[in-house]
């Protein structure tokens, strides 16, 4: 396997421009990564030159052999320091692993998510406004309140920057708004990777430091806030880390479900309607529930936010891409992971390429959930993100009639693989 070992800032600036520029508009137009990923896998050994991965087999044979491949390979796009997403197991990786966990089981999903969401709908409803932006007015506000119990009682802490009491009453929409962009942009270079441009990467930076600085200042109401009596580096680490990876990335997910709804208008006229006629029942009804966290699921099968993953090869070793040989892959590289393929993958999910919520996945289960990567290292807060999703999707199906705001300028502004803005309207 020719592995690529490219040197990120060995890139001269044009070449780096064109390659970021296309890996955003891939990002932004995904049945064309999926076209890649279904020549990939028909020709695996072709995958193999190139370092790459596509069926469902290879893909998940990689994410499970967590020696051999390591989640080292974000470590150098985690501008704000170490975290756990980007280490090696070994003692700090559990202990980082169990805070995570006992951070989440404080959660009170979906009760938080559903009283925002439902309050956001109302107060929009009874504005009386025709369009509103489904980032920066609704999904934002949605997922900070049901992440709100990750750092509890210090989340003023946190937003103000500060541990006195006086900065933390002056906390409102505005200064909660401003650390969720900091917050965006750290997340942001997770995403775009070692592609993104010089300048991408020095905002990231920026913003990265400003956040380690702002979380410095406040370790000491979250350790009390976490009743953890761990050095302030370890809650300062996990602060970090835990602020800019579960916010933006639930945001962004979002967007893209919604976007990917309102390209299936039918689809979307059945949920709606469904919706309508439940009336108020419509967030107590389990069935529905059931069904549109079904929607939520498959909607980000078809938009993950990760369609590509990375792993670093430690040491030398081989893989099984399909090809009739073993991949060679040198130590020191790397390899990718097309998801997006595997997801897609016909010889383990049945019609593959339709839309089908309710698909049975039978024993492939688990790769359903691909987007949250798969098995030891599989995203934690999966079902949390989920269950968040599926409130804010259950809330804008109450809205009368939901469309893209076209027709005054663009309605999606993007900053590389970031959505920005999603502007909507009613009808
Ligand atoms: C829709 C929202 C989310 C998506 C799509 C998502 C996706 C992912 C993916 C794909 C991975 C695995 C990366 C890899 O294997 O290389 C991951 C790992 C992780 N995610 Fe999420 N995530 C989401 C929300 C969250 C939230 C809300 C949190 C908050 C705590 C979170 C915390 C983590 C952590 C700590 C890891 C690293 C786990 C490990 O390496 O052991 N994620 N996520």
């Amino acid at each position: 396997m020719k592995v690529s070992i490219y040197e990120p800032d060995a890139l001269p600036p044009g070449a780096r421009r064109l390659s970021y520029g296309l890996f955003c508009w891939l990002n932004r137009h995904i049945t064309v990564l999926r076209a890649i990923g279904a020549l990939l896998r028909h020709w695996p050994i072709i995958g193999g030159w190139l370092g790459m991965v596509a069926r469902a087999s290879a893909v998940k044979d990689v994410l499970t052999r967590t020696g051999s491949f390591s989640n080292t390979a974000h470590a150098a796009n985690m501008v704000s320091g170490d975290y756990l997403i980007g280490m090696d197991p070994g003692p700090t990786y559990s202990a980082d692993r169990d805070l995570v966990h006992a951070r989440l089981a404080a959660l009170d999903v979906p009760n938080a998510s559903d009283n925002e969401a439902r309050s956001r709908i109302q107060r929009l409803v009874q504005s009386g406004a025709r369009g509103f932006d489904l980032i920066d007015d609704y999904l934002m506000w949605v997922v900070f309140h049901a992440m709100k119990p990750l750092f509890g009682s210090a989340t003023d802490a946190v937003v103000s920057g500060s541990p006195t009491p006086s900065a933390q009453v002056a906390v409102d929409e505005g200064l909660q708004r401003q650390y969720m962009l900091e917050i965006r942009y750290v997340a942001g270079q997770l995403l775009a990777g070692s592609l993104a441009t010089l300048d991408l990467r020095r905002r990231a930076e920026a913003c990265g430091d400003a956040l380690q600085a702002r979380i410095d200042r406040v370790t000491g109401p979250i350790g009390a806030a976490w009743g953890v009596k761990s050095s302030s580096a370890d809650v300062e680490r996990n602060a970090v880390g835990l602020a800019w990876i579960s916010h933006p990335v639930t945001v962004q997910s979002g967007a893209l479900a919604v976007q990917e709804l309102l390209g299936r208008p039918q689809v979307y006229e059945q949920l709606s309607s469904r919706a309508k006629s439940l009336e108020d029942r419509v967030w107590i009804d389990a069935a529905f529930r059931k069904d549109v966290r079904a929607h939520v699921l498959e909607l980000m099968r078809f938009r993950p936010i990760f369609p590509l993953l990375a792993r670093d090869v430690p040491r030398d070793t081989e893989l099984q891409t399909g090809a009739q040989q073993n991949a060679k892959c040198p130590g020191g590289g790397k390899v990718s992971l097309l998801s997006i393929a595997a997801l897609f993958d016909p010889s383990v999910v049945p019609d593959s390429g339709r839309f089908c919520p309710n698909r049975n996945w039978g024993s492939e289960d688990p790769l359903r959930y691909l987007m949250f990567g798969y098995g030891y290292r599989q995203c934690p807060a999966r079902d949390h993100a989920v269950e968040i999703l599926t409130s804010a999707l259950i809330g804008l199906l109450t809205l009368p009639r939901l469309q893209l705001a076209r027709g005054e300028g663009k309605a999606i502004t993007y900053d590389g693989p970031l959505m920005l803005s999603m502007r909507m309207r009613i009808t």
